[in-house]
C-alpha cells in the first residue's frame, strides 16, 4: 500500500457566469446550500476523506472564502457574552475544521490553469482534486475509495458517472475498460464532446487523485475547449505516460453548477436533513397540491 495523499486543491478562482447575477460580487463556492456554503461541504469531504491540508485557489472578489474558514473574534465574542454557546460551537468548528492555505490564479484562464496554481504548495506528492461545483452526498462518499485505489496502484484516479448521451456534451467523457465492479482503467478522455462523437456516457465528475506527474503535463497544455486551458487535455498526456483509473459513483452526487440544478440541489439536501427534512417535505407537498 502506497502513502496516501493528504493534500487537497479547490480550485475556486472561476467567474461563475452561469450563476449571474448572484456571483457578480460573491463566489459561487460560497453560495449557501441550506445553511453552509458549498466550499464547505467540500472541505469537510476532504477532511473526512484523511485530506488536512487544504489549498483553495482563490481569485478576484473571493475574500469571502478566507473570512469564512478564519477565526471570526468579533462574532466569537459576541456569541460568548450572549450565551449563545451553540452557535460559538457551529462557529469555532469552521476555523478549526482544517489547515486551508490560499493561493491566487491571477487570471481565471481555466480549471488546468487553476490546478497547475497548486504546484508549489503541492510539490512531489500525489493530492486530490474537489471542484465545488460537485457535491457529494456523505452517504455515498466516492473520495476514500478513489484514495484506496491510489494506494493500491499508485496512478491517478478519477470520479466517473453515467450520464444520459443527451447530456454527456456537459462534462469531460472516458473510454474505459472495465477492472473490477465499480472501477475502470480510462484509455482516452474528451472535453465536451457531441454526443454522438462522445466515446462512451462516463462522465468525469469532480474529484481527482492525481500523481504529481499531472503538473508537468499542465505545463504543455494550450488553449483547449471555449479558448480555457482544460484539466481534460493534461489528463490525456497523463494517459500516455502511465495508467489512469476511474471509480463509479451511482448516486449522492448534486451539481450545483447551473441556477436550475442548484435549486434541486438546495431542495435535496433540505429534505436529507434530519433538523429540517420533515418540516421542509410538508412546506413542499403543500406548495405542490396548489401547483395541482
Ligand atoms: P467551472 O467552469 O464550472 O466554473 O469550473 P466557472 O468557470 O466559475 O463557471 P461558469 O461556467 O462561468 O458558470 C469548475 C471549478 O473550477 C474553478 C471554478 O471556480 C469552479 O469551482 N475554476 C475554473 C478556477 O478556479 N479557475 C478557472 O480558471 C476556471
Amino acid at each position: 500500500m502506497h502513502d496516501l495523499p493528504r493534500k487537497a486543491v479547490i480550485p475556486a478562482a472561476g467567474l461563475g457566469t452561469r450563476l449571474l447575477p448572484a456571483t457578480k460580487a460573491q463566489p459561487k463556492e460560497m453560495l449557501p446550500l441550506v445553511d453552509r456554503p458549498a466550499i464547505q461541504y467540500i472541505i469537510e469531504e476532504a477532511v473526512t476523506a484523511g485530506l488536512n491540508d487544504i489549498l483553495v485557489i482563490t481569485g478576484r472578489s473571493k475574500r469571502s472564502i478566507e473570512d469564512h474558514f478564519d477565526k471570526s473574534v468579533e462574532l466569537e465574542t459576541y456569541l460568548e457574552a450572549n450565551h449563545k454557546f451553540e452557535e460559538l460551537e457551529i462557529v469555532r468548528s469552521i476555523s478549526d475544521l482544517a489547515e486551508v492555505h490560499y493561493v491566487r490564479q491571477g487570471e481565471p484562464l481555466g480549471l488546468g490553469h487553476a490546478v497547475a496554481s497548486a504546484r508549489q504548495h503541492i510539490s512531489n506528492e500525489a493530492f486530490a482534486v474537489l471542484l465545488a461545483d460537485d457535491i457529494i452526498s456523505e452517504n455515498h462518499p466516492i473520495l476514500p475509495k478513489m484514495m484506496e485505489l491510489y494506494g493500491e496502484t499508485e496512478c491517478s484516479v478519477l470520479a466517473l458517472m453515467e450520464v444520459p448521451s443527451a447530456d454527456i456534451s456537459l462534462y469531460g467523457c472516458v473510454a474505459y475498460e472495465e477492472v473490477k465492479d465499480g472501477v475502470v482503467t480510462i484509455s482516452q478522455i474528451v472535453e465536451k464532446p457531441d454526443p454522438e462523437e462522445a466515446p462512451s456516457n462516463l462522465a468525469v465528475i469532480g474529484r481527482y487523485v492525481f500523481t504529481p506527474n499531472i503538473f508537468s503535463c499542465l505545463d504543455h497544455i494550450t488553449p483547449g475547449r471555449n479558448g480555457e486551458l482544460q484539466l481534460t487535455d493534461a489528463i490525456s498526456l497523463l494517459l500516455e505516460e502511465q495508467p489512469v483509473y476511474g471509480c463509479l459513483i451511482t448516486e449522492g452526487r448534486f451539481d450545483v453548477g447551473t441556477k436550475i440544478d442548484y435549486l434541486k440541489a438546495i431542495v435535496e439536501l433540505a429534505l436529507m436533513r434530519e433538523d429540517l427534512g420533515p418540516a421542509f417535505k410538508e412546506i413542499l407537498q403543500e406548495i405542490v397540491s396548489k401547483m395541482n
